[in-house]
């Protein structure tokens, strides 16, 4: 099936999360990735973007196989029964994704096997004897040299020996290549440092990929059209599921498709398989590379990784219903830089929201919303001629906030974009101090300045509000409601920005507080 394909460009945003091991269950790292894809997502919409949103699951494997039988069923019947997991925690997080692929979608199985058909055709995909070591959990073969006293390099288990024959990818004659690919797009591989690692794997020499398994090993995956007795392995048959996904999409407009990706989301334990596999079997399949791929760094406890058998897994769907899901949200975008680890403690994200959303942005809206209720009838004055520096000062702060925010998504520096709006409402927080607009009501001398500055306050308000819709898309809703601004998106990114959004005459309705100031559980207290 030919692939529409698209040359990427700014009118239109397609972002893919990695598709999680169904086996899997849920945690922060995973809901993280998910959030991230779904921030940017509705970022680039309000930027009048046309945006497609993939996230899914990867079903097939060994793993899997054995779950399945452990449990007494057929791997699909088990898959069928593990992915609602993934689906209801996406829901719960207010996370609205436009496909959720699982490799056993038959579309999915389909195209697998016409890009593997197509690769053997062309010489690109052979078969060789293999001999290696290979661990079982992980599901992975190793050579000699990288094996560790008979134990996996990757996560220590014992290995064993294992001779047969196998299909293989000529993934080693793209080195070349893909080195100058990388190095002539700066923006390829991002952050820095990874695009690095990726450069330093590649000095070395790069082998051919092992593509298959026996089904007399593995039955449960992709069937290799051209010979029945084995199946694609994972990683091959996991990674191709970002193009499957374009294939029967409505084109974002008559030049375009939706292929290749803006933007690949990964954890930084699957740079290997997105930045050399998957650009080498795009290249053998004559598919353009993805514009950008991501790969963020891990969330730890207590600086180490979460593990089942440390017990220290951080369930998102806890915090979720402790918290809510917009602060949630707000605490995983703000505290971790796109690239780097971070440590989750739930102490830090309380004092995140009491410092961030109880204490500035809550505050400041109920301050405003009071004020007018109280000096100005409910409704919002028109700004009288009073004023001058101060004012000016909010509006062009509010209007550097508009510019940098949509400088700084494309950058993916989204903890710097809620910094920034933060910043504004620190502002208007201080600027609140110097005004006194409880000290303007007193006579009648100080209305008109007492208007222009509700009014000052109030719009710089509803735009830090509309800057951070995607991040927290209810409460940002609410607060624009209790400013008696429109809730609603559309109008485009300029024109919903633009100060002077709030009319005068307009009542503010104000309502509960936004962000109720949170005590430190007891078990959390030291
Ligand atoms: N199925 C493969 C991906 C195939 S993509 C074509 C896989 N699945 S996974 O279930 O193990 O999830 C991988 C992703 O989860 C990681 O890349 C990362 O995005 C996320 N994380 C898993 N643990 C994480 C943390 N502790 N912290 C942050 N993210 C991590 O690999």
């Amino acid at each position: 099936m030919a692939v529409p394909v698209n040359e990427p460009d700014s009118s239109r945003f397609y972002v893919t999360t990695p598709i999680y091991y169904v086996n899997g269950t849920p945690h922060i790292g995973h809901a993280y990735t998910t959030i991230l894809a779904d921030v940017l997502t509705r970022y680039h919409r309000l930027f009048g973007k046309a945006t497609w949103f993939l996230t899914g699951t990867d079903e097939h494997g060994l793993k899997v196989q054995e779950a399945a039988e452990a449990a007494g069923m057929e791997p699909k019947a088990y898959c069928d029964g593990m992915v609602g997991r993934f689906m209801e925690l996406w829901e719960q997080l207010g996370i609205r994704y436009d496909r959720f692929i699982r490799t056993t979608d038959p579309d999915h199985v389909a195209y697998v096997q016409e890009v593997l058909q197509d690769l053997f055709d062309r010489g690109e995909i052979y078969s060789a004897p293999y001999q290696g070591w290979y661990c079982v959990p992980d599901e992975r073969f190793w050579t000699e040299k990288d094996i560790e006293d008979g134990n996996c390099p990757d996560c220590g288990r014992t290995v064993i020996e294992l001779e047969e024959e196998n299909y293989f990818f000529r993934m080693g004659k793209y080195r070349e290549w893909l080195i100058e690919h990388i190095n002539a797009n700066p923006g390829f591989i991002h952050p820095d440092s990874r695009r690095n690692e990726v450069l330093g794997f590649l000095k070395k020499d790069l082998g051919d990929l092992c593509i298959s398994r026996p089904k007399s090993r593995l039955a449960w995956g992709i069937t290799l059209p051209f010979d029945s007795d084995y199946v694609t392995y994972v990683w091959f048959d996991a990674l191709i599921n970002y193009v499957t996904a374009t294939l029967e999409l409505e084109a974002p407009s008559p030049e375009e498709g939706w292929w290749p990706a803006d933007l690949h989301l990964i954890g930084k334990d699957i740079i290997t398989t997105h930045c050399v596999y998957w650009p080498t079997m795009l290249k053998a399949a004559g598919l353009p590379l993805p514009a950008r791929i991501a790969a963020h760094g891990w969330w730890l406890v207590d600086e180490e990784k979460m593990s089942k058998s440390r017990g220290n897994v951080v369930r998102p769907l806890d915090l979720a219903t402790r918290y809510g899901v917009d602060p949630f949200r707000y605490f995983l975008m703000r505290d971790m830089t796109v690239g780097l680890d971070r440590s989750f403690s739930e102490v830090d994200m309380i004092q995140r929201y009491n410092s961030d959303l109880a204490n500035d942005l809550g505050n400041a809206v109920n301050r405003v919303t009071k004020m007018i209720g109280r000096y100005s009838d409910g409704v919002i004055a028109a700004p009288g001629a009073a004023g001058g520096e101060e004012e000016r000062e909010i509006e062009a702060l509010a209007r550097r906030t508009v510019e940098s925010t949509r400088s700084l998504v494309e950058t993916l520096a989204i903890n710097q974009v809620i910094e920034e709006i933060l910043g504004l409402v620190r502002a208007v927080n201080r600027y609140l101090e110097v005004r006194a607009p409880w000290n303007l009501a007193k006579d009648e001398s100080g209305a008109e300045l007492l208007a222009t500055t509700l009014y000052t306050s109030a719009e710089a308000l509803r735009i830090a509000g509309v800057l951070l819709g995607p991040v927290m898309p209810t409460r940002t809703g609410d607060l624009l409601r209790q400013l008696g601004a429109s809730p609603e998106s559309e109008g485009g990114y300029d024109a919903l920005t633009s100060w002077g959004g709030l009319e005068p005459g307009d009542p503010v309705p104000g309502g509960e507080g936004l962000f109720p100031r949170l005590e430190l559980p007891e078990d959390l207290q030291v």
